[in-house]
């Protein structure tokens, strides 16, 4: 069977993290996921991190040339030997062009990329009410699926904290850097042949299903 490679691809909010991180464990694959790293680098202050700060907090994509050579070195690593998950990455067609050049020098390419979509007063939702625990990464919802104790993940009993451009006017302007640079990685998928769109206003358990019936139907047509 060819190497499973998966783009995760929408707007910001959407839930394709809350999904790539549950495919990842039940394929025991790599779940990729850019905003993660740039977050990593943010807080232990690197270089890169310090470049990327700025862009972040006022809700801009950072430019291709930091995020490229990120991926490109994570995705070399020897855990992505039987496939990885990209959460993130694409979001702009250059950087499926930088993708696509590194995946055909080792005779591999994008098994499917799984676009979810939802209303934006959905998305708007769910980027408001995000809390993410600060030692150990949990992700809960305000309202949707929140934390028995307010302020404290329920897994580590860590710190929970609104990211700082989850702020509502931030938002506005993630929403527009992703109409502008990453909506049109969607006719360019299209176009390849390997765009499956996934209606993402339902439950998490109910999108997983449509998810992982989807790409276990991809493992055995490969
Ligand atoms: P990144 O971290 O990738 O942010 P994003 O794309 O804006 O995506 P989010 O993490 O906000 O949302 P998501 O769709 O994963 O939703 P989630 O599952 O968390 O990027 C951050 C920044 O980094 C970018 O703005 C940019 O600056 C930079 N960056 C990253 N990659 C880059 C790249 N390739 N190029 C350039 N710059 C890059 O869910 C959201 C909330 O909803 C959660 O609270 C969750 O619990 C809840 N939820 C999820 N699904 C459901 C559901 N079905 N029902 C109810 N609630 C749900």
């Amino acid at each position: 069977m060819s190497k499973l490679i998966l783009v995760f691809l929408g707007p910001p909010g959407v839930g394709k993290g809350t999904q790539a991180a549950k495919l990842a464990t039940d394929l025991a694959l790599p779940h990729i996921s850019t905003g993660d790293l740039f977050r990593d680098h943010l807080k232990r202050d690197t270089e890169l991190g310090q470049k990327a700060k700025g862009y972040m907090n006022e809700g801009k994509l950072v430019p291709d040339e930091l995020v490229v050579d990120l991926v490109m070195d994570r995705i070399a690593a020897d855990d992505c030997n039987e496939g990885f998950i990209l959460d993130g990455f694409p979001r702009t067609v250059a950087q499926d062009e930088s993708l696509e050049k590194a995946l055909s020098a080792n005779d591999q390419k994008v098994s499917a990329a799984l676009y979810f979509d939802a209303p934006r007063e959905t998305i708007v939702a769910r980027i408001s009410g995000r809390r993410t625990c600060k030692a150990c990464g949990a992700m809960y919802h305000a309202e949707f699926s929140p934390t028995a104790k307010d302020g404290v993940c329920d897994a580590c009993g860590g710190e929970t904290y609104q990211r700082v451009d989850d702020a509502a006017e931030k938002v506005s302007e993630r929403l527009s850097e992703y109409d502008n640079k990453t909506g049109p990685l969607v006719p360019h998928y299209r176009e390849k042949g390997v765009l499956k769109q996934f209606d993402a206003e339902g439950g998490v358990d109910d999108i997983y299903g449509q998810v992982k019936a989807f790409v276990e139907g991809l493992k055995q047509g490969a």
